[in-house]
């Protein structure tokens, strides 16, 4: 009972700070299976479907722009883990699905992306094709409205591998950091 007392505190701690409560929840397991068909738009305003990138591994993260904490934090971990990987990252490629498609336009989620490493990839798209794509990851995102008429959107935190056939291989928490996803992206790619 303390124990759950405890977890319910800190979801609470972290939906109060604006951050990623649905990923800290006892109930909110790992995903075992997830990926599936999506249509999106890429920040340079091509279409983009999950056979688009069929032949590289895809590191797949939901997130959106405006996120204060984990989200930033996430991407500089994947830019670092491109870093880390060297040429083996041409196999690679990151996407970012934003959650939050009203305030991420393709030129805003273009900026944004860029500034952590111009090899990850931006993806937008209507309400609708984001609702489809979360729910192919297993994504839970909700909008929360805050008393200054700003907003924020929990969701979900998983960095996820799709192998080169589209299949996928493992979702990993966010907060695993480049050094490491950079290793564990090494080893299957060895391993295939
Ligand atoms: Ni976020």
């Amino acid at each position: 009972m303390t124990r759950l007392l405890t977890s319910l505190a800190v979801a609470f701690a972290l939906l109060g700070g604006g951050g990623h409560a649905f990923a800290q929840l006892p109930s909110a397991a790992p995903p075992t299976a997830a990926g599936g068909p999506f249509a999106l738009t890429a920040a340079d305003g091509r279409a983009v479907t999950d056979q688009t990138y069929r032949g590289k591994w895809l590191l797949v993260y939901f997130g959106y722009t405006h996120c204060p904490d984990v989200c930033p934090t996430t991407l500089s971990e994947m830019a670092a883990a491109l870093q880390h990987l060297g040429p083996l990252a041409d196999r690679v490629q990151p996407l970012f699905i934003t959650l939050d498609p009203r305030r991420d336009t393709q030129a805003v989620l273009a900026e944004y992306v860029t500034a952590f490493d111009a090899r990850i990839v931006g993806l937008t798209g209507t309400p609708q094709q984001i609702a489809a794509a979360a729910r192919s990851y297993q994504v839970f995102y909700e909008r929360v409205d805050r008393d200054d008429g700003d907003y924020l959107i929990d969701h979900s935190s998983y960095l996820y591998v799709m192998n080169p056939d589209g299949r996928f291989v493992t979702a990993w928490p966010s907060d695993r950091n480049g050094d490491q996803v950079a290793r564990d992206l090494d080893d299957l790619m060895r391993a295939r």
